[in-house]
């Protein structure tokens, strides 16, 4: 008995750092990362992210975690259970609602993208990308964008797979993969890395990345930063709290949360160093939009000797990241309409899945027959924005940092010290005192100044 216990509590702590790393490192990584790097001036950004990370994210992502493992439930439920048990008003569930429209909405362009990844790797382990060169390679991914019905396809096979996994309740499996992919993606990172410091302009690519041109901190850039983070930690979804709610009660929540973040902040950072030097050697565009990394690598894995495997193995790690990501979107209202409704959890992944492809044909069309369609583009901050930029920037740099703000709130205000001191099991008192103080104060005035300033930019 006692072995089984000592086992249980083992594949529990395993289950959700798996889970929830497999969650985090995707698209938002390697993809997102280096783009919105580029996009945003370099150095300044990644300062301002890092810090970000720090000041903001992560102590919001500790609480989102033990508001989970306290409720005991899925997210929606844990809010309101943990406000009903501090006395609270029960509208509180309302943060864990917002956290599950945002994801499906993510989504809805998520699987657009990890569409991309799956028509590279084919094209890279069928030769097709072996001739490659400068003048090319942006052409050809400008071809793929053009073409609507390629990427509704593939955007169908990606969604397909995700409610295959999602409506067989299998995804333990597929996590579990992350033992080895992580790994696996880590070292072909960092391969990549030294591929780039040898043969690209590395010097160049790391002057972009960490080189801060004060003068470049904008309102723009630091709304950015705040989006980035929450994206890339899959934080104020409800996801985190999700998984937590299935962590056993002797893991140490801010341990977790450090691990978490560092792991998904190391891909991101390796991404953007294997990426940079290769752009700067090419002579490509930093801000050349969400194409970055399609139009860069394989113009690497052309020059390379066994470039074809080690392309193909790349964008397979990819594909399969993004899939670790894209259960942790579709999850959150699976589970809760069959938790409420007592609908098919299958026939319910099905519907979900349907519905957000439909949508996400909006992306789709948004790359080439919508692509000067800028539905809100009468405002100020929504200008010459598509209907992809759109809503990734509404889930990724409103909904998500508002959603944050709320669990700060939350967390630091309404929920009793005593509670969140069991609850992490944080009892020394400085460190405890330093995490509260980011969360009921340094976090909400970062993100309230941020928005005061969009809206009145
Ligand atoms: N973090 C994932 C990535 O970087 C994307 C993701 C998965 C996500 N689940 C989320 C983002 C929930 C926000 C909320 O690719």
């Amino acid at each position: 008995m006692a072995g089984a216990s000592v086992h249980g509590h083992w594949s529990g702590r395993l289950a959700f750092m798996f889970a929830a790393i497999g969650s985090a490192v995707g698209l938002g990584n390697i993809w997102r990362f280096p783009y919105v790097t580029g996009t945003s001036g370099g150095g300044a950004f990644v300062l301002i992210y890092i810090a970000c990370l720090a000041l903001v994210a992560l102590p919001i992502l500790i609480a989102e975690i033990a508001i989970g493992r306290k409720g005991q439930r899925s997210a929606v439920n844990s809010f309101r259970d943990v406000a009903k048990a501090e006395g609270r008003s029960e509208l509180w569930r309302y943060v864990g609602w917002l956290g599950v429209i945002a994801a499906f909405m993510l989504l809805t362009f998520y699987s657009v993208i990890a569409g991309w990844a799956m028509s590279y790797f084919t094209d890279t382990v069928m030769g097709n990308l072996t001739a490659i060169s400068e003048s090319t390679s942006a052409p050809r991914f400008n071809a793929l964008l053009a073409d609507p019905l390629r990427l509704a396809i593939w955007h169908g096979i990606f969604m397909g797979i995700t409610v295959f996994i999602v409506a067989r309740g299998i995804q333990g499996g597929l996590e579990k993969a992350v033992t080895f992919m992580m790994p696996a993606l880590f070292a072909i990172l960092a391969f990549l890395v030294v591929y780039s410091a040898i043969n690209g302009d590395f010097m160049a690519g790391v002057k972009f990345m960490f080189a801060v041109d004060f003068s470049k901190i904008t309102t723009k850039v630091v709304i950015a930063a705040v989006g980035q983070a929450f994206f890339s930690l899959s934080l104020a979804s409800g996801i985190m709290a999700t998984y937590g709610a299935y962590l056993p009660r002797d893991v140490n929540i801010p341990r977790a949360a450090v691990i978490i973040t560092l792991a998904d902040t190391g891909v991101a950072l390796l991404a953007g160093l294997a990426i940079f030097p290769l752009v700067f050697l090419h002579g490509l565009a930093p801000a050349s939009g969400p194409g970055l990394i399609f139009v860069t690598l394989p113009l690497a894995f052309a020059d390379m000797t066994g470039g074809m495997i080690f392309g193909g193995l790349f964008f397979l790690l990819l594909v399969f990241a993004a899939m670790t990501s894209s259960i942790s979107l579709l999850e959150p209202i699976v589970s809760y309409l069959e938790e409420h409704h007592g609908w098919k959890r299958a026939r319910m992944a099905m519907v979900s899945g349907f519905i957000c492809w439909t949508i996400g044909l909006t992306t789709v069309l948004s790359f080439n027959v919508l692509k000067g369609y800028n539905p809100l583009g009468m405002f100020a901050q929504f200008q010459g924005k598509t209907i992809f930029a759109l809503t990734d920037y509404t889930v990724s740099n409103i909904m998500l940092p508002v959603g944050g703000l709320l669990i700060a709130i939350f967390a630091g205000w309404f929920v009793g010290k005593k509670t969140l001191s069991v609850e992490l099991d944080w009892h020394d008192g400085v460190l405890f005192e330093i995490w509260r103080l980011l969360l009921r104060v340094v976090a909400p005035i970062a993100l309230i100044v941020v928005f005061y300033n969009l809206i009145t930019s």
